[in-house]
This record gives C-alpha cells, structure tokens and sequence, in this order.
C-alpha cells in the first residue's frame, strides 16, 4: 500500500482541522483550501498550508495540485437548489492528469430518506426526499462518475447527526425549545465529531476503487431522547414536550424534516472492513466527554 505522505483538505472547518490535526501526529503534511483570510489564518496557527481559493469561485480552483495526495473534500453544498455546483466546480478545474491517491467525501445519510423505522445499509436504495439531500447525492454521483473515468479510488463517508464539543444544541435547550414526545419521533443516527475524524482518517487508507460507509455509532434513537440526553450533559432542564403537530409551530422545517425522516443506520461495513474501535459507541459516553470539555464552542 502506498504510505500517505500528503493530504489536502477541501472544507477545512471542524471536521476537517481534527483530521488535519491526526495526520500531522503521523509526520505527514496537510494543506487546505481557505476561501477567507479568517480561514486562512486558522490553517496557517495549525501548521496547515492555506491554499487560497473559493469553491463558489471557479476560477480561484486553477491553482490547485492533487495528484499523489489524499484529498479530503469536506465543504457543504450550497443552501439551496438541487445539484452541488462547488463538488462539479472543483472537479472540472483540476487538469485531466490530476491523480490523487484517494478521495474522501462526507456525505449525509439522508440520501435514503425515510426508511419507516428499517435498518439502512449501503445497498439500500438511495431515495433523497429534500433538496438537502438531492444535493448531497448530486455530489456522490459527479465524484463517483469522475473517479470512474480517471481511476481514482472514492470513499464516500454517508454521516448522519455529528455531535461533539461545541456542537451541542445548548442555545435551543437554554431559550425552551420544545421537543416532539418520544412516542410520535421516528429513530435518528449520531457519530461523535471525534469519532468521525478517526474514520476519516481510516477512509483515507482504503484503496478500493469506489466504496460507500454507513457512518454511526450504531445505537439509534429519537431527536428527543438527544435532546434530553445533551440538556442533561449541559446541566440544563429538559426540553418541554409538545405534540408532532404542535411541533410545527416552533421547530424549523430542516428540524421537523430530521423527525419525520425514521431510519436506522447500519455501519458493520465500517466497523468491519475499516476496524475503527469508536472511543465513543454511544450517547452517554460521548455526551459525558463534551460536557467536560473546556474548549466547547456551541451551535445549533
Ligand atoms: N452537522 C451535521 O450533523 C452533519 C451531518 C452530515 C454531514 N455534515 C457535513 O460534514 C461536513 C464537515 O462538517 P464540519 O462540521 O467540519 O463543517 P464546517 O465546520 O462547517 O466546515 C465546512 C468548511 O467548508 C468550507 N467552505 C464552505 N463553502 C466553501 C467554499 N465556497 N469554498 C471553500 N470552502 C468552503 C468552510 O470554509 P470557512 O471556514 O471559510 O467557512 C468550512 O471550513 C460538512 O460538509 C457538513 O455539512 C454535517
């Protein structure tokens, strides 16, 4: 197997300074694409060579090397329509030579949409049912395609909800927000940050020609049951509790659509052919670690 000596980030926020962060414990070099002078000041305090350019900006791509790297490509797609123009954008500007070592993409499991409830594994069928997800497929297709027509392995990391430190809905627990009682929400799939990375990391060993992961800890739940569980982790009360009908009046439609959408996410292929041993394999533990976390930084 070829030793990886190089990685190149495409999206280096928090996912990809983490895995940035493992590689460089390896002694090998990382640089990402930073389309700001914020970011590129963050790569540069990380040890991380800042490559300008802008996914929304064409042309900005020129410059970019990939061959013989491991390329991680972790930016979202835009906020709305139904293709990913940023993943076409950066494959049609890397030159028709342009061989990376392997491609590493994280997608989301919502591109099976709603599964009433069943385990989903990678031979499911994908049925996208929001243009979030159509875009996220988008993606996978135009990258699969390419990596098809140049020979160049793809994994695509299939990512449900990532938690972590920082990434706690702790403004929605301390401003009220309710929560949809157990009985009416349909099964959920997290993966801590952390645990994610290290993922990324073992993805980026993998040389099949195109390989598809389920990500997860394997311990599927309900919105509500993380929600609960995260106000706990915070020392915060519990969510108050409303009806799926009630919800609709105070919980975003992207919020209403995680709920409604029920799947559970099968991830033995990532278990077994990766061999990642998961430092977080459920909630409580991973929730526990957060908590105690002094560098969290908080989203919702
Ligand atoms: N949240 C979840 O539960 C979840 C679930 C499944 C998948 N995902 C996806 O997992 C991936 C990694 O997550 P994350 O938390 O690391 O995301 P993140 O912290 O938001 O990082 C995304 C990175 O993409 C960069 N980016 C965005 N648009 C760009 C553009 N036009 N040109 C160049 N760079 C651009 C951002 O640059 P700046 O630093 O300049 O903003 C940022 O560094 C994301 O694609 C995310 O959507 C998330």
């Amino acid at each position: 197997m070829t030793k990886i000596t190089a990685v190149t980030i495409i999206g280096c926020g928090d996912i990809g300074t983490k895995v940035a962060a493992l590689w460089q414990t390896r002694g090998t070099t990382v640089s990402a694409l930073c389309r700001s002078r914020p970011s590129l000041e963050r790569a540069d305090k990380l040890g991380i060579e800042p490559l300008p350019g802008d996914l929304d900006q064409p042309e900005s791509l020129a410059h970019l090397q990939v061959s013989g790297r491991l390329v991680y490509y972790f930016a979202p797609p835009p906020q709305t329509g139904y293709t990913d123009p940023r993943m076409r954008a950066l494959l049609q500007a890397l030159p028709p030579d342009a061989r990376p070592n392997v491609m590493v993409y994280i997608s989301t499991t919502g591109v099976y949409g709603d599964s009433a409830g069943r385990w989903v594994n990678e031979d499911t069928p994908v049925n996208p049912q929001t243009a979030r997800a159509r875009r996220r497929l988008d993606a996978e297709t135009a990258l699969r395609t390419w990596g098809q027509q140049r020979g160049v392995p793809i994994v695509i990391l299939r990512v449900p909800g990532i938690y972590g430190p920082g990434r706690l809905p702790a403004a929605a627990i301390r401003s009220r927000r309710p929560v949809v009682k157990e009985s009416e929400c349909g099964f959920t799939n997290r993966i801590h940050a952390d645990d994610l990375a290290r993922i990324c990391v073992a993805a980026g060993d993998c040389r099949h020609a195109e390989t598809i992961y389920n990500v997860s800890d394997g311990q599927p739940g309900t919105m509500t049951e993380y929600f609960n569980l995260a106000a706990d982790a915070l020392g915060l009360p519990r969510p108050p509790v409303v009806s799926r009908q009630e919800a609709g009046r105070f919980l975003s439609p992207e919020m209403l659509s995680y709920i409604d959408e029920s799947r559970r996410i099968d991830s033995r292929r990532l278990r077994d052919e990766l061999g990642v041993t998961l430092l977080y394999p459920s909630l409580q533990e991973g929730l526990a670690a957060c908590a105690t976390d002094p560098s969290a930084r908080c989203r919702d």
